[in-house]
């Protein structure tokens, strides 16, 4: 199987190739840093030999788990916020038909809730359940999330109403620590089917462990190919590999560079609709991990060409302090050729016989030719095809692309203690029992 591949040719306007090979030492430092549990955040390395310590058993139980639930259930809700729920989500968006929500499938329906507090969501939801068979995955790390707790307390109540307590143990999987946490107690107690998160694995780096596993696997998606694809980048992105056939290595210096240069911000484009929630699993990733002490990338994404009559006209011509990362993908799953029409007022006959894909290839290349030529470097990482295997290893790169690149910025990637600021001043607002002091102080702000 090949490789994702990457290409900084279009960023050297802004950055030299041999300014990119600069790094190349602190890439390697990095890279062993990361090996050795020696940089900041050594308590979070699980994730980095995930691929290819994911044994046979748990892969085995994950699939027997989702057989025995897509025989009972139409729909599945998992239930999970950041790195609890933009894995999984992702991936199961890349991997199924833009219209499987029409169809009936063989596998249950995933879909989400305690991503957001909206109550007409939940709402909404209990609505469509209502003649639906369904059961819950509630993944939570710390086990004590408000807005996925929010959400169990609700969904829970409801499947309980529906089919009574025993046969709602039966429904539902809980995901999380192995021993601390409320969802953790209430597992033990109601003895839900449960997996654990590693310790030693943050959330958003926990895609490759049950937290997205066992979502992936109810929606019917080989997590042996996933694993797979990870795993042959596990073996890509290593110490011994030379900076240049790194892709890691060599995104995360060129994207340092480019930051060194003013670019402050990269926009993750996309030329393909199903990788849409890849772009906001990749934006939380870089974005919590990086984003600390005043330094940075920002994050942000494009969808193209829907955005190119949305977005397109600040990234031609707005401030130049931007980059883009474009993943494209080498081939469609289907093949859909133009038709010939008589009348021809579209003049579109001179594409007659030609791939969709064909012209959607082209708005690629001209957008990048467009972007570099108004000031924005882009870079490319490619896949052959939008699978399991390849999205293993677009998911594996990055999440050992954003170590590399966070320590060039002497950052610790694995901890966000920026997340902490609006708990606390909700739970003041709330008047949660604990917070009396912070409650009476918020309320000289309001
Ligand atoms: O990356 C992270 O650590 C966070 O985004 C968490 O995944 C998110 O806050 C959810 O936390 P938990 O799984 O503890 O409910």
């Amino acid at each position: 199987m090949e490789n994702l591949t990457i290409n900084i040719d279009k960023i050297s306007g802004a950055v030299s190739r041999d300014t990119v090979f600069l790094h190349e030492n602190d890439c390697k430092r990095n890279i062993l840093s990361l090996e050795n549990k020696t940089g900041a955040g050594n308590d979070f390395m699980g994730w980095l030999n995930l691929p290819s310590s994911t044994t046979e058993e748990l892969l085995t139980d994950i699939e027997s788990t989702s057989d025995k639930l897509s025989q009972k259930l139409d729909i599945m809700i998992v239930i999970g916020i950041g790195g609890s729920y933009l894995g999984a989500k992702s991936v199961i968006e890349a991997l199924s038909g833009s219209f499987d929500f029409l169809k009936k499938k063989k596998h249950p329906q995933v879909l989400f809730a305690g991503q957001n507090i909206g109550e007409d969501y939940l709402v909404e939801l209990l609505e469509v359940l209502k003649d639906k068979s369904f059961g819950i995955t509630v993944i939570s790390k710390s086990g004590t999330t408000t807005e996925p707790a929010l959400a169990f307390r609700v969904l829970k109540h409801a499947l309980e109403e529906k089919y009574g307590k025993a046969e709602a143990k039966n429904r539902i999987v809980a995901i999380t620590d192995k021993a601390k946490g409320a969802l953790k107690q209430l597992s033990d107690n109601e003895g839900y089917k449960t997996y654990i998160i590693p310790d030693d694995v943050g959330g958003r780096y926990s895609v490759l462990t049950p937290v997205g596993l066992v979502p992936i696997a109810v929606a019917g998606f080989d997590i042996r190919q996933l694993i797979a694809g990870a795993k042959q980048m596990e073996t890509a992105t290593g110490s011994d590999v030379p900076f240049e056939n790194n892709p890691a290595s060599v995104y995360a210096a060129a994207r340092n560079a480019l930051y060194k240069q003013g670019k402050k911000i990269e926009i993750l484009s996309n030329f393909n609709p199903k990788l849409q929630y890849f772009a906001e699993w990749w934006k939380q990733l870089f974005g919590e991990s990086e984003g600390k002490s005043g330094k940075g990338i920002f994050p942000a994404s494009t969808n193209f060409t829907t955005d190119l009559h949305s977005m397109g006209q600040y990234i031609q011509d707005g401030p130049r302090h931007l980059f883009e990362t474009i993943i494209s993908v080498k081939s469609t799953d289907n093949e859909l050729l133009i038709p010939e029409d008589e009348a021809n007022l579209d003049k579109l006959n001179y594409l007659s016989g030609k791939k969709i894909d064909y012209v959607n290839k082209m708005a690629e290349l001209g957008t990048t030719l467009a972007h570099v030529d108004g000031g924005v470097p882009v870079i490319k990482i490619e896949i052959p095809k939008l699978d399991e295997f390849y999205l293993g290893q677009l998911i594996y790169f990055f999440e050992k692309a954003c170590p590399i690149s966070a320590y060039m910025l002497n950052i610790n990637p694995f901890d966000q203690e920026g997340v902490e600021a609006y708990k606390s001043n909700m739970f003041a607002l709330l008047e949660k029992p604990g917070f009396e002091e912070a409650t009476k102080l918020i309320k000289t702000k309001i």
